[in-house]
C-alpha cells in the first residue's frame, strides 16, 4: 500500500494504490476544500491543529488504509537547481554538491535538507560533463510537515517536492514535455527528458489571481467571481466577453512564462524543444484555456491524466475522470512508494 498526500491551497488530495501483479491500482482516493493559511505561514498550534483534523477526516472518509505517507512540498518554497559538472563520477558527484551546495541555494547549508539526482552523463560534449538536479527545502518547513501529519495520526516516510511527484505522474520515458501544475496560487513549470525533471520554476499567478481579476474588473464578490471564471473561463462570446476580457492578461502573463521556461532551457541547458505540453491541476479546467495555451505557444498541449497506466474499475473510472488533473500529485507521490 502507497498513499500521497498533497496539501494545496485550496484543496487537499489523498490517492491511496495498492500493487496487484506487477501493476498499480487504485484503492481509494478523496479531495477536500481548505481555506486556512498555508503551512509556512502558520503562526500558532490552532492552525497546525485544524489543518491535521482536516487531514484526519479526509484520511477516514476517503477510506485510505495505510497511515504511511509520502507528501510533497509546495514548488514556491523549494529551490530546485540544475547543475553542471565535469564528468564526475556519481559519488564524486554527491560530494561535490555537499560541499558545493552553499553556493547554489539562498538558504544556510545548516538550514536546509539538500538532495540531489544524476540526470544526464553527456561523454560527447566538449567539454564532457554531468548534469545534476539538486533540491533544497527549508529544514523548518519539512518538520513542519512531519508534525501536521503526525499530530493527524500519520507517519511520514518520504518527502519530495511537488515536480518531482508531478512528472513522476504525467512525464513519458522517452520524450521531452512540459508539465505546468496549474493550481490555486501557484504555477509550477517542469520540464520532463525522459521521464526526469530537467527544469523546474513557480510563478505566484494561478487560480486566485484569475478570480481577483475578475472580481475586480466587473466588482463582483470572489464567489461570484470564481463562479463566472469556471463556466466561462476565456471563451470569449460569453457575457460580452467581459470573462474572457478580465483573465487575458493574466492568463498571458502565464503563458509568456511558459515561454521564457522553454527558450531558457534551450539556451542554457542545451535542451531539446518539449512536443507537448501537459496541464493539471483545477485551473487545467479553464475553459477555452488548452486551445488558447496551445496557439500562444505553437505546440500540442493536452490535459494530463495521471490515472491513465492505474488499474481502476470502470465505474470509479467515471466517477473520477472530471478530477482526473486534481490528483496528479498526490498519485505521482504514490507512485514513488513501495
Ligand atoms: N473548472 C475550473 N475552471 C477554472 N478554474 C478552476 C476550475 N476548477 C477548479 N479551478 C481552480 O483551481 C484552483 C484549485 O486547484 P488545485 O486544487 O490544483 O489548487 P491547490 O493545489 O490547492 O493550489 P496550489 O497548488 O497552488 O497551492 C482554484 O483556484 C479553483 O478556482
Ligand atoms: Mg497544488
Amino acid at each position: 500500500m502507497s498513499v500521497g498526500l498533497d496539501i494545496g491551497s485550496k484543496t487537499i488530495k489523498m490517492v491511496e494504490l495498492a500493487k496487484d501483479g506487477g501493476k498499480w491500482k487504485l484503492r481509494s482516493s478523496g479531495v477536500v476544500g481548505y481555506s486556512g493559511n498555508p503551512i509556512e505561514h502558520m503562526q500558532d498550534e490552532k492552525e497546525l491543529t485544524a489543518l491535521s483534523g482536516l487531514i484526519r477526516k479526509l484520511h477516514k472518509e476517503s477510506n485510505v488504509s495505510s497511515k504511511d505517507i509520502s507528501i510533497a512540498l509546495p514548488e514556491p518554497q523549494v529551490f530546485t537547481r540544475t547543475i553542471k559538472f565535469p564528468l564526475l563520477t556519481d559519488q564524486e558527484v554527491a560530494s561535490a554538491v555537499k560541499w558545493e551546495a552553499e553556493q547554489y541555494i539562498p538558504i544556510p547549508i545548516n538550514e536546509a535538507i539538500i538532495q540531489h539526482q544524476v540526470l544526464e552523463r553527456r561523454e560527447n560534449t566538449s567539454p564532457p560533463e554531468v548534469l545534476a538536479l539538486l533540491v533544497a527545502a527549508p529544514r523548518i518547513l519539512v518538520e513542519k510537515y512531519v508534525k501536521v501529519a503526525q499530530m493527524a495520526g500519520l507517519t511520514v516516510s518520504a518527502v519530495e517536492t511537488e515536480l518531482v511527484s508531478l512528472v513522476r505522474a504525467l512525464a513519458p520515458v522517452d520524450q521531452t514535455v512540459l508539465l505546468v501544475d496549474f493550481g490555486a496560487r501557484s504555477t509550477d513549470i517542469a520540464i520532463a527528458k525522459n521521464g526526469l525533471l530537467s527544469f523546474s520554476r513557480s510563478i505566484p499567478t494561478a487560480g486566485e489571481a484569475f478570480t481577483r481579476a475578475v472580481a475586480q474588473s466587473l466588482g463582483v464578490d470572489p464567489k461570484q467571481a470564481e463562479e463566472y471564471k469556471k463556466t466561462y473561463g476565456l471563451s470569449g462570446n460569453q457575457l460580452e466577453g467581459k470573462i474572457s476580457g478580465a483573465l487575458g492578461p493574466v492568463f498571458r502573463l502565464v503563458a509568456e512564462e511558459i515561454k521564457k521556461a522553454i527558450q531558457f532551457y534551450q539556451t542554457e541547458e542545451k535542451g531539446d524543444s518539449p512536443q507537448t505540453v501537459v496541464l493539471s491541476g483545477g485551473t487545467a479546467g479553464l475553459p477555452e484555456a488548452i486551445s488558447t495555451l496551445s496557439k500562444s505557444l505553437n505546440l500540442e498541449v493536452v490535459v494530463g491524466n495521471p490515472f491513465a497506466k492505474i488499474l481502476l474499475d470502470p465505474e470509479t473510472a467515471k466517477k473520477i475522470a472530471p478530477y482526473a488533473p486534481l490528483y496528479s500529485i498526490a498519485l505521482g507521490l504514490a507512485l514513488g512508494g513501495e
